[in-house]
């Protein structure tokens, strides 16, 4: 059986337990963009909660926003979009190959481990801290949703991709808690005003999209677990998920399953604010 040979990651990305950065980053960049445009629908276009968004365009000095693991700053984009042009910009993530080559000035984007301090330019000056999807990278404490994602009609190679998934989060000690338990970590954090909002996809099939919506998620499932399995692998794998063979035969499965699923998971936004110092 052949073994899957990788690039090799450094400094923090090696120590990672993350899995989606395998491979071309172009692929990655692609998944990433189009993923944002398919839960953008799902969360009914509110690139921020409303309340959020009202508060930033009515703040009397320009709004300044940082997004941690920001990938391709797909988010960091749209939003930008959205708010006067002197409005500032922040994306930090560890990998920078998916990072854009061209973006509006007020936008940058740094290298930065988010398990490390943040530099301290960065400290006490944003409005906004958004940090999204990232639950694959966190670890027990520090904190899946895609074990509550269900499938219908039910799909044999995504109840494989479940296990395997499932086993591998626990070989890392991926934190099991995420979503639903994101209100209580901010919370934690000394936060106030807390709160979450879930957002199920299937709101979607009522809608006059439904057909594109299916095929758009279906499309999302299968690279989904191309660049799950292309990372679980590179780190080793779990029991029946070793080899370039085992991957290629899961990922038939995949592409002979899925095409009109339909595919039923949450969305789950959650916020709180830093209580202000006296
Ligand atoms: C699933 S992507 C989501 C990207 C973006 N937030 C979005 O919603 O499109 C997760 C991102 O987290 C980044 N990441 C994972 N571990 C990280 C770490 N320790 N420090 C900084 N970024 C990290 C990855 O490189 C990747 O870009």
């Amino acid at each position: 059986m052949a073994t899957i040979v990788e690039k090799m990651p450094t400094g923090a990305q090696a120590e990672s337990i993350y899995i989606l950065n395998s491979g071309a980053a172009h692929a990655e960049q692609e998944r990433l963009n189009r993923q944002h445009v398919l839960f953008d629908d799902m969360m009914q276009n509110d690139l921020l909660p409303p309340h959020i968004a009202s508060a930033l365009s009515a703040s009397p000095t320009p709004p300044k926003i940082l997004e941690i693991a920001t990938g391709t700053a797909v988010w960091l984009s749209e939003v930008a979009k959205t708010l006067p042009s002197n409005a500032e910009f922040v994306g930090l993530d560890f990998d920078t190959s998916k990072f854009p080559s061209s973006l509006p000035p007020n936008i940058t984007l740094r290298q930065a481990d988010m398990f490390k301090p943040f530099p301290s330019d960065l400290h006490e000056k944003f409005d906004v801290v958004n940090v999204r999807l990232i639950i694959f990278a966190l670890k027990e404490g520090q904190g899946t949703d895609l074990l509550l994602t269900s499938i219908e009609p039910p799909s044999q190679a995504w109840f494989k991709f479940q296990d395997i998934n499932w086993r591998f989060a626990k070989k890392v000690g991926r934190d099991l808690n995420l979503p639903i338990g994101m209100v209580h970590y901010i919370k934690e954090a000394g936060c106030v005003e807390c709160d979450d909002k879930a957002y199920p996809s299937n709101s979607q099939l009522y809608t006059r999209e439904r057909d594109s919506w299916i095929s758009r998620s279906n499309v999302h499932v299968k690279a989904l677990a191309e660049q799950s399995l292309r990372g679980i692998t590179s780190l080793g794998g779990v029991e029946g998920m070793t080899t370039q063979e085992e991957v290629d035969e899961l990922l038939a499965s995949f592409d002979k399953e899925f095409g009109d699923r339909k595919i039923h998971y949450l969305f789950i936004r959650a916020w709180g604010r830093k209580p202000q110092v006296a």
